[in-house]
């Protein structure tokens, strides 16, 4: 639930807002809490209690876009409204392109679960011909045969199926839901033979399209926020950044947390949106910055709605 937005803070929020011309948003898994997607430092972590076969199907996607929540569509709008609008994307769920933001503007910082990559582990450092680029948009699930959790014959789209998965689920966890982080929980073995692989180089295994832990982000996407913080006016001077919004993240995660200070350099103002006030900005709070506590999906629509006006998810 979110407290009652302070009026006074709202409209001075909406002041600024209403005359900033480049403008960034910081988005982390708190932006789809409201979605049912448990977030990774809060209890519970990524993907424990939802069902990934209702996000990660061709027929979920196209049939059952319910899943971005108001936010997503209220930034997706935001981005279609102000050509200086950047969106800087912690997540990797997919949420914001099913509610269709303009994907120029959807700086995927940490890539997507939806695409899968040849596992050459050059291919993110060097960009050499030499090293295996393959990459695909994919939404199969499982995404071989081998991953799949047995599903009787079903359409593992379908609710029966999501129903009867859960009772096996929880009828191996001895009554209680499975945990598959937990490493008492046991799992069929797989050997490399069962995993997709490259069908590019025909060496290497493919893997999902997310930054992992001590990997480097996406070059093009480096490249791409660069330009945009060090854009340029005609007669050469610094274009300064109006306002960065940081919604729903803890910002303890470097490089992507030090965005907000590189806005700053640039004269943003800061607006932060989250259920706790104590996930301040690293570098702390300035004059001038806004907090929004509570929940992302009911605040941000309310937040934007001077430039977006009323956005009501199209279902
Ligand atoms: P965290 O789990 O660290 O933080 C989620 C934030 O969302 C917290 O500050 C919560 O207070 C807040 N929050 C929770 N529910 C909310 C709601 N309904 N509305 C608004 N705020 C809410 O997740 P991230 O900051 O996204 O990296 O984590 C950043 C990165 O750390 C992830 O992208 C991932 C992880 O390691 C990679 O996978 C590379």
């Amino acid at each position: 639930m979110s407290a009652p937005m302070n009026q006074a803070e709202l409209k001075s929020f909406h002041s600024h807002l209403s005359q900033s011309k480049r403008v960034l948003a910081l988005l982390g898994a708190g932006l789809s809490a409201s979605s049912g997607l448990p977030t990774f430092r809060g209890a519970g972590g990524l993907w424990r209690t939802h069902d990934s076969i209702s996000l990660a199907t061709p027929d979920a996607f196209e049939e059952d876009p319910g899943l971005p929540n108001p936010a997503h569509y209220a930034l997706a709008e935001l981005a279609r409204k102000m050509p200086g609008f950047m969106t800087l994307s912690q997540n990797v769920d997919g949420l914001s392109q099913r509610a269709n933001h303009p994907p120029e503007q959807l700086q995927l910082l940490h890539g997507t679960l939806f695409e899968l990559k040849c596992s050459n582990e050059y291919s993110d450092y060097r960009g050499s011909n030499e090293d295996c680029d393959y990459r695909e948009t994919n939404f199969t699930d499982p995404v071989v045969p081998a991953l799949a959790i047995p599903t009787g014959g079903m359409d593992p789209t379908s609710d029966e199926a999501r129903e009867e998965v859960s009772k096996q689920l929880q009828a191996q966890a001895g009554g209680n839901d499975l945990d598959i982080s937990d490493a008492n929980v046991p799992i069929p073995s797989l050997t490399a033979v069962d995993l997709p692989h490259c069908p590019k180089c025909k060496t290497n295994l493919l893997r999902p399209g997310v930054v992992w832990f001590g990997e480097a982000l996406p070059r093009d996407v480096l490249d791409t926020v660069d330009d945009f913080l060090e854009a340029r006016k005609e007669d050469g001077r610094p274009e300064r950044i109006d306002l960065i919004m940081v919604i729903g993240t803890s910002a303890q995660v470097t490089p992507a947390a030090s965005y907000i200070d590189f806005a700053r350099a640039k004269g943003a103002r800061v607006c932060v949106v989250n259920m706790d006030t104590n996930d301040a900005p690293s570098s702390g709070w300035r004059e001038g910055d806004w907090l929004f506590q509570g929940d992302a999906a009911v605040l941000v629509p309310e937040l934007l709605k001077p430039v977006t006006g009323d956005v009501t998810p199209k279902v």
